[in-house]
């Protein structure tokens, strides 16, 4: 009933459910965590799969206040992440092998997408965790394959999504994710681009990125260190980020403007951020976890022995399937606007 209560309700409901929930679960036996786990996940993805910018912040909420819950115990919250993970691996694979209109559309849905998401978070908010690392590498697989699938412009808005996920995993995790193909195909774009409105916003985009390079590679000419000096590079990274570039300084007054035609738009965008989740203390779990990531290999290196997946319910693992739920494409919703100020931030 909480849980229902934590992914369906109003927003005051919904924390104070969470809230009780989580107190609950410390105070419950151990195996009751693994079920109320399983159950808030299949909340969260049924609750994500239609997407505005209403309900926008509702999921961001389900979604952060789960990786609180899966932060009590780091080695549940692996098993899980393995099983729900390797299932989002399956539908890719099936997606890139069948190249069916519905193999593909049980990849580009929103609940996919806030499924990677939340994965993503978690890794972001858990790091450093020996125990979640090895899911590191297959997470970034599946979404660097997840935005490569259809690389058309009708879908820069889910590679953005993802995008930006990614440069918050690369940043809280200190990992290096090669991003920048992705964002720099915007240059394509611009020959084919016959849009005013579009042409004008990715050409000033373009031409800041350009001068920013131009920024950057004179800055390293002068800089009298060697690369292989640790400390003096880092030094030199923090005054480049202290003092700004091109980029961020472009990026910072558009955001501000931004905000304000935000502020007089939707109003209630952000507002379940302000309520202070309760934070769980971390304990680190010294497992490896080798052989679990072989069961990904096949699926990362396209490998021939497909799982078959006759039915709707794509992502979830079959024992878990009662739920049934079909599967919107894309929010044709071009206006949306989920700036996540905090995860905007260019690097
Ligand atoms: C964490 O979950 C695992 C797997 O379900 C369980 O064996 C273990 O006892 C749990 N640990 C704690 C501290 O709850
Ligand atoms: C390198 O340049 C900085 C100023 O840009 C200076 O403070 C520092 O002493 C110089 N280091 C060496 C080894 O010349």
């Amino acid at each position: 009933k909480l849980i229902l209560l934590w992914s369906t309700s109003d927003e005051t409901v919904r924390v104070l459910s969470f809230l009780v929930i989580l107190r609950l679960a410390s105070g419950l036996p151990k195996d009751y965590t693994d079920y109320i786990l399983r159950h808030m996940y299949m909340a969260y993805v049924r609750n994500s799969k239609f997407t505005s910018p209403s309900s926008w912040p509702l999921i961001n909420f389900m979604k952060k206040s789960l990786v609180e819950m899966y932060a009590l115990n780091q080695s549940l919250a692996y098993q899980h992440a393995f099983v729900y993970i390797r299932q989002l691996a399956i539908h890719l694979r099936n997606a890139i092998t069948l190249k069916k209109k519905d193999s593909h559309q049980a990849v580009y849905n929103w609940q996919y997408i806030h499924c990677l998401l939340l994965w993503s978070h978690l890794l972001s908010t858990l790091c450093p965790s020996e125990s979640l690392q090895p899911l590191m590498y297959p997470l970034i697989q599946i979404t660097i394959g997840t935005i490569k699938l259809i690389p058309t412009p009708k879908f820069f808005p889910l590679r953005f999504h993802l995008i930006r996920t990614l440069m918050k995993l690369s940043r809280d995790t200190d990992t290096f994710i090669p991003v920048l193909p992705f964002i720099l195909e915007l240059k394509e774009f611009l020959k084919k681009c016959k849009i005013g409105n579009y042409c004008r916003q990715m050409k000033q985009i373009l031409n800041k990125m350009e001068e920013n390079s131009n920024f950057i590679v004179e800055s390293r000419k002068n800089a009298n260190f060697s690369i292989t000096e640790l400390e003096p590079l880092n030094q030199w990274e923090q005054k480049i980020k202290e003092q700004g570039t091109p980029l961020s300084k472009y990026y910072t007054t558009w955001r501000k403007l931004r905000d304000h035609e935000l502020l007089h738009g939707i109003t209630k965008k952000e507002q379940l951020d302000d309520y202070n989740l309760p934070t769980v203390k971390r304990k680190q779990i010294q497992e490896k976890k080798k052989q679990d990531y072989k069961d990904f290999k096949g699926l990362l290196e396209g490998s021939e022995d497909s799982e078959s997946e006759d039915d709707n319910v794509r992502f979830l693992p079959k024992e878990e399937r009662p739920l049934k739920f079909g599967f919107p494409v894309e929010s044709t919703d071009e206006h949306n606007e989920f700036g996540d100020q905090e995860n905007m931030k260019l690097r």
